[in-house]
């Protein structure tokens, strides 16, 4: 008799061995592994973690029951929002839930958050589902990799942000220029979230490359950017919904998802060739650029791929996301426009310089509260790839620490955390500027991540927001909306406005 291709074993014979196999496999697991994550509970006093209630049996197996509300209020604009008021309700700020094939513990407490991205930094990874979806458009760049490919990237772009090349705002003005003249002057409208993100990639392909895009320059733009400027919302759009749906919308085949790949990626290929031949050229200028300096470590086409998109990732999408959440709340809000106004009209029409946009207190307080009420980068995630500890989290109250075992998933989701009352006050929901005249937030404030992995560009996108936001103001004194709807989320790998920012702007 042949059972399970293993011909004269008797089926009884196999189903016994099996069980012998994994009964020794449980006791040997109960007394290495589960004795130590015992121990680990013992002595750090840790207690459960409050458990989702999914719904049915495939929510129980593969947490789809919150897979399915995720994807429906993600169509809708809202799905952090969405999360908040199903995870969080009730003062519960941590719990334990399944996300197809992971364990998922979700938090909005700071000392959970600390621990993840600062004290506890070595237990973590980027995870494996991230990895999974970002590789392959990203590569292995600053994004994509731990460990000691990290430190080599994050070593190689660092550099370019001292003080100096960040605050090269002659550079910058230029593609401002492009930006002002592009607006109409008669009154019709304009969406300026469109204009945003050319701005962003003109200036940071000029920061990193030294040669711009030049999107908004008339003339000067060319059709391969354009392309590669809607094949790059196509795929970053497709790897959010990829990153929500836990894995089952990658499992459909998608021809356009593979064109659009292809473009970005030959997009970036001509780049560095270009730079390649401007780096002989320009050899000796004194010049700093990304791109020369990460020649001098490879030449690797592929490696320099990784890292021209990672860059081209953080620094666009995010800037403009920024901004165009900004100034959807300034086109609706004649008051915070209003004193924003007279903060900029001090500068008397000059344009300011790095230390006058660190001294515009109104300016800094509105992108605070900004990115406070709209998190550019909303929620995010590590994998323990060690049994470790967090703070809080455990028992009836909460207070706790929690045992998280080797390959759960702890997400933060700085959108909700941004939300808490006892934080913010009673009016937390409110877009309040004036709150960060006595506000000095720890971690609970938290929009460019914390410890080793702290964003490299928050001062180059504060000053870019700033510097086009000041500018704007001086040349178009009046604002008007011309969109009734609310603003929502539009969820790339980062977040901007799903309705756009479209206005009128005056000006006088
Ligand atoms: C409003 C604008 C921005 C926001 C809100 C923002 C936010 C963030 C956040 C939350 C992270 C952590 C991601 C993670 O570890 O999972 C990050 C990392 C990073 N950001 Fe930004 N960012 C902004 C602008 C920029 C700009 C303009 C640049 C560069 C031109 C930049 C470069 C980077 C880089 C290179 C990293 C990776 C750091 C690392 O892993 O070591 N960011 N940013």
């Amino acid at each position: 008799m042949a059972v399970l291709g293993l011909p004269g074993i008797p089926i009884q014979l196999v189903i016994v061995a099996s069980l012998a196999v994994f009964a020794l496999y449980k006791i040997y697991f109960e007394l290495t592994t589960g004795a130590r994550r015992r121990q680990m509970i013992r002595e750090n006093g840790c207690q459960e973690v409050y458990a989702y209630p999914h719904k049915g049996i495939g929510g129980y197996l593969l947490g789809l029951d919150v897979i399915k509300e995720m994807i429906q209020s993600g169509k809708e604009g809202r799905m952090h929002e969405a999360t908040r008021m199903r995870n969080f309700k009730n003062g519960r700020n941590t719990l334990r839930m399944k996300m197809m094939r992971f364990r998922m513990i979700s938090t909005i407490e700071p000392e959970n958050v600390k621990a993840v991205l600062s004290t506890k930094f070595a237990d973590y990874s980027l995870g494996q589902r991230r990895r999974e979806v970002l590789s392959p458009v990203f590569g292995h760049g600053i994004f994509t990799t731990d460990g000691s490919a990290w430190e080599r990237s994050r070593a190689m772009v660092r550099p370019n942000f001292t003080r100096q090349q960040v605050a090269d705002l002659d550079m910058f003005e230029v593609h401002v220029l492009h930006l002002l003249d592009s607006i109409p002057r008669d009154g019709s409208t304009i969406d300026l979230q469109d204009l945003f993100f050319g701005l962003t990639m003109d200036s940071a392909t000029e920061f990193l490359f030294g040669r711009s895009t030049n999107t908004l320059a008339p003339g000067l733009e060319t059709k391969s950017a354009n392309e590669f400027v809607k094949a790059f919302v196509y795929v970053t759009e497709n790897m959010s919904k990829n990153l929500r749906s836990s894995g089952l919308t990658e499992m459909l085949p998608n021809a356009e998802w593979t064109r659009n790949v292809k473009i970005v990626h030959s997009f970036a290929d001509n780049i560095i060739r270009d730079a390649m031949d401007q780096a002989k050229s320009q050899e000796g200028s004194g010049r700093y650029l990304f791109l020369h300096e990460l020649l001098k470590h490879t030449q690797d086409p592929y490696a320099l791929r990784s890292e021209l998109i990672n860059i081209l990732l953080a620094g666009r999408d995010t800037t403009a996301g920024l901004l165009s959440n900004t100034w959807h709340v300034l086109s609706k809000r004649p008051d915070i426009w209003n004193k924003l106004k007279a903060e900029v009209d001090g500068l008397g029409g000059e344009k300011p310089d790095y230390t006058t946009i660190k001294e515009m207190k109104y300016l800094k307080w509105v992108l605070n509260e900004s990115l406070r009420l709209m998190p550019v980068v909303p929620g995010n995630s590590r994998e323990a790839i060690r049994d470790t500890i967090l703070p809080v989290g455990g028992g009836p109250d909460g207070r706790s620490p929690i045992l998280v075992k080797k390959g759960e998933v702890v997400s933060y989701l700085v959108w909700s955390m941004h939300r808490r009352e006892d934080f913010y006050g009673p009016d937390a929901l409110e877009f309040k500027p004036e709150r960060w005249e006595k506000l000095r937030p720890g971690w609970e404030y938290l929009p460019f991540n914390g410890g080793p992995r702290i964003c490299v560009g928050q001062q180059y996108a504060l000053l870019e927001a700033s510097y086009a936001t000041i500018r704007l103001i001086q040349s178009f004194p009046r604002i008007e909306s011309r969109d009734e709807r609310e603003w929502r989320e539009w969820l790339t790998i980062t977040l901007s406005s799903g309705v756009g920012c479209k206005v009128t702007l005056f000006e006088k």
